[in-house]
């Protein structure tokens, strides 16, 4: 039976808004959508799909009815935006000189960036490189065990780290964990730091009940691998500056390693390098994804501490194809070399100073806005009943609806935040537009 009151980390996708939704598209597009429909193995969340793309470029998509929408979205792909031209020239060069690594060489573009990435980093001096970012999470999963010699992890209910088996494991969302028999052993849940929904109930006082209590576990456990987690959720969900040390000194005293997942907002999102850099603190490992290709190309990685190396060495860690494919190697290249050259980061301060302006102008004129929050550019509009408290979710899917008709992109997270992904190269003008298109939602709303 359909429940209407459904929330996930994505919007969902057979309400009666999304039925709506078709009712609006031309004939051809209706075509092209069964033609998908009918070929792909259905996925949680993503299918059936909403449009058909044609082009791409900067911060904008155009669908086959030559409708042209900002994509406030991109799967956080997009850092530098779509069809960046330095990207697709280094990837063109790249092609036509070495387009493979066999397995068992190398290649300069590969090394090249594995230096460049541990590089910004105090001391994840050793690193491996995966198509997508559940393999890498895969990847320090193993590592971790091999490292600890112990199994068990402990993650936050409601994370996401991917789809496959061992992700879906340590990730807390049911969508992702249900009718697929049993998951790894050993992967522990608790409470997520998630200031606007804290299970603890703390509201504005936060006494970072949740870091006591994963505390709790680690030491009543006392045989935990790692703990596995999202340094932000993207959501956004944006912890206490005080609950990663905590968890830090944790599992230190405890011999648990700190994996944290980074996959949708390292390289400079949260205008920093990496998120945890937010927190002044550094785990013993980061996952890192999506936005590494260039917004070209599938690239994840793991970034570990030296000593992890030591461990995994003549042990199970395993192979991969695209370990150090060059051309993927290239694109994330020239990914960092416009994240440095337009000085990205420091953009990011700026541009989030200036969405949050806006944002709280429009929570002024709109009492369903509840919130505004984010970090850098991971920027989140929460709409919940001003009396009750109870969370919008019919609203928020009108709201996004009209956006996606009106030329914005973005999708919903746990039923009722708005969720903002511009890419770090926006015009100011560009995120007026997207604010004007959801004021102009919420206007509309009956
Ligand atoms: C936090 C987080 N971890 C892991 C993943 C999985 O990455 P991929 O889809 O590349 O396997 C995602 C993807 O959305 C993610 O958001």
């Amino acid at each position: 039976m359909k429940d209407d009151n459904r929330v996930s980390e994505g919007d969902i996708n057979d309400t009666d808004a999304r039925k709506a939704w078709y009712q609006q598209l031309s004939q051809q597009t209706r075509m092209v959508l069964q033609r998908d429909a009918d070929v792909f193995l259905n996925q949680t969340l993503s299918s059936p799909c909403l449009q058909v793309l044609k082009e791409s470029k900067g911060t904008t998509f155009t669908d086959i009815e030559n409708r042209v929408c900002l994509d406030f979205h991109g799967n956080y792909v997009h850092n530098v935006g779509f069809g960046h031209p330095e990207v697709i020239q280094a990837v063109t060069d790249q092609m036509q000189s070495l387009s493979f690594s066999t397995r068992r060489y190398t290649n300069l573009p590969a090394i090249e960036l594995a230096e460049r990435l541990t590089g910004y980093t105090h001391s994840l001096k050793r690193i491996l490189f995966a198509p997508g970012g559940a393999e890498a999470v895969g990847i320090a999963l193993k590592a971790a065990r091999l490292h600890t010699g112990r199994h068990k992890t402990v993650s936050m209910w409601d994370s996401f780290h991917g789809a496959t088996l061992e992700a879906a494991s340590v990730g807390g969302e049911a969508v992702f964990r249900q009718h697929i028999g049993p998951l790894l052993p050993g992967t522990e849940h608790v409470p997520p730091p998630n200031p606007s929904e804290c299970p603890f109930k703390c509201g504005t006082h936060c006494s970072l009940q949740c870091a006591g209590y994963l505390e709790y576990v680690l030491e009543k456990e006392g045989d935990v691998a790692a703990v596995v987690a999202e340094t932000v959720r993207s959501s956004p969900f944006i912890p206490p500056p005080e609950y990663w040390k905590r968890v830090r000194e944790a599992c230190d005293r405890n011999g648990t390693l700190l994996i944290l997942d980074e996959i949708p907002h390292a390289l400079g999102r949260t205008g920093r390098m990496f998120t945890f850099q937010n927190y002044g603190i550094e785990p013993d490992m980061v996952v890192i994804g999506k936005g590494l290709g260039g917004g070209i190309f599938p690239l994840a990685a793991v970034l570990t501490r030296e000593e992890i190396n030591a461990s995994v060495k003549g042990k199970s860690i395993g192979h991969y194809t695209h370990e150090k494919n060059p051309v993927a190697a290239a694109a994330a290249l020239a990914m960092l070399n416009i994240v440095e050259k337009e000085n990205l980061l420091e953009r990011v301060e700026y541009l989030h100073r200036y969405a949050m302006t806006r944002m709280r102008k429009m929570q002024q004129r709109h009492p369903i806005i509840h919130d505004v929050r984010g970090l850098g550019l991971l920027l989140g509009i929460e709409l919940r009943d001003p009396q009750t408290g109870q969370k919008l979710l019919r609203e928020a899917e009108k709201v996004m609806y009209y956006c996606l008709a009106n030329g914005l992109n973005f999708k919903l997270s746990m039923g009722c935040i708005l969720n903002l992904i511009p890419p770090l190269t926006v015009s100011e003008q560009e995120l007026d537009t997207a604010f004007t298109i959801i004021e102009d939602g919420l206007e509309a709303l009956p």
